[in-house]
């Protein structure tokens, strides 16, 4: 079993074993690996073999502040979707200079919050360029176009072409011209998003083509921003194969070459991947509790809730499982089995007809590449308490970098005491 690059059973935990782990810090549990993140932080900074090109790490998918700091360490930047994100990530240590916060539908007090700060906004609509004009006239602003064209692993993460809030249509250019005329605002960038996890490049590198035309309609701009979606191989333990990023990588140089002899232009370019750079780093541990047979269907029954991890259940979304009993070895698959969760919804399914082995309780059970969009998605539904957040560092020692919530954490926004 080959799990990021690495053998799961011998590597992935370090010197501990699953069951050591949820001894100490519970269950289910959030487990990272250092060396993996680091892996993939390298693979997308040296995608692109040019002075001016940077990567915006997505911290959407994981905003764990020990997590942003070593994307950080790495020389990462990253965008932010939120006041809070920009707050985490100046936590972490990122510079205002190299954060991005890409709004969507955002009050004039949330852009002054980033702008305050020093961080670089991009908006998404006529109506928020105005509003971001009449807020900072004669400042500096980026703009997300929808260059027409998205892709993504379900319709509700495809964020470009007709069927989306998302992006300035490239028509409306003669009034953004007008709109930062008017309030004497500087164009520094644009930026674009097709979609979340797309595993071959073209419709990538065709936007990126877009991006650029659309770019030259203005004057110089300081960069121009491609947008992530970088998918990662949900099935890779039935032998799913990865992006080819060597592939990518030599078609967005091209382009970015051939861009570089039609303009003169020597602007700043940037990618923004989320999922690439943490999902793999990522598993969720959880117990089996029960075992039943409901009509002749096998359900196993787990603390695995879409409290814990909702993309399941948001999205039919794939993650490989591996069983343990004891030890650090998985073993074999023998039998199709629904594992569920122990949320009060029927559709609290983590799993459907999955081939498991026969499962006892007190197996644990590990959700493969479930580090990003993981965490950050898990909620106290039910008022059950999201779980620890620990990393395997580089040199095999799991340190904790998040507790897991208690009953106080429950009660305490309502102002009251346990
Ligand atoms: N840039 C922008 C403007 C985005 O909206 C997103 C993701 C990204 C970059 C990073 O996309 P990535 O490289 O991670 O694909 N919760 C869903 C994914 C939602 C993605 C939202 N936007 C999931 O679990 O699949």
């Amino acid at each position: 079993h080959i799990h990021g690059g690495f053998t799961a059973q011998t590597q992935f935990y370090g010197d501990s074993t699953p069951a050591e782990l949820m001894q100490a810090y519970g269950s289910p549990l959030y487990v990272y690996n250092e060396d993996i993140l680091r892996r993939r932080c390298r693979e997308l900074t040296g995608l692109v073999d040019h002075e001016r090109f940077e990567v915006n790490y997505s911290a959407k998918a994981n905003s764990n502040p020990q997590l942003l700091s070593i994307v950080k360490e790495e020389g990462l930047r990253v965008d932010a979707m939120s006041p809070g994100e920009i707050h985490i990530e100046l936590t972490a240590g990122f510079k205002p200079q190299d954060i991005l916060y890409i709004c969507n539908n955002v009050s004039a007090q949330e852009m002054r919050f980033a702008t305050e700060r020093g961080v670089r906004v991009s908006v998404d609509s006529l109506s928020q360029l105005e509003l971001f004009g009449q807020t900072n006239p004669g400042g500096e602003v980026a703009i997300r176009f929808n260059p027409g064209s998205g892709a993504g692993h379900h319709a509700k993460v495809v964020t470009a072409g007709k069927k989306t809030k998302f992006g300035v249509s490239p028509d409306d250019i003669p009034t953004v011209k007008a709109i930062l005329a008017r309030h004497r605002l500087r164009l520094a960038g644009v930026n674009q998003h097709i979609g979340s996890l797309f595993m071959t490049g073209e419709t990538y590198l065709e936007a990126a083509q877009t991006l650029m035309t659309i770019a030259t309609s203005f004057d110089e701009i300081d960069f121009i921003d491609f947008g992530g979606g970088f998918g990662v191989p949900y099935k890779k333990l039935s032998g799913q194969p990865r992006l080819d990023l060597k592939e990518l990588g030599k078609g967005l140089t091209r382009t970015i070459e051939r861009f570089e002899a039609e303009t003169g232009w020597t602007p700043r370019y940037h990618v923004e991947p989320g999922r690439y750079i943490c999902a793999e780093c990522g598993v969720l541990l959880g117990t089996v509790h029960a075992v039943k047979d409901v009509a002749g269907n096998a359900y196993a029954g787990t603390d695995l809730g879409f409290n814990v991890l909702s993309r399941p259940v948001l999205y039919d979304s794939h993650h490989d499982i591996e069983a343990y009993r004891g030890g650090d070895t998985p073993f074999g698959e023998s039998t199709p089995v629904t594992v569920v969760g122990n949320i009060c919804e029927t559709g609290d399914i983590i799993a459907k007809d999955r081939m498991l082995p026969e499962l006892i309780e007190n197996d644990i059970l590990a959700v493969l590449d479930a580090g990003a969009y993981g965490y950050v998605m898990s909620s106290n539904y039910n008022c059950r308490l999201r779980p620890a957040e620990v990393l395997i560092q580089s040199d095999g020692q799991p340190r904790l970098i998040r507790r897991a919530d208690t009953l106080e954490d429950l009660l305490a926004p309502y102002g009251l005491a346990s």
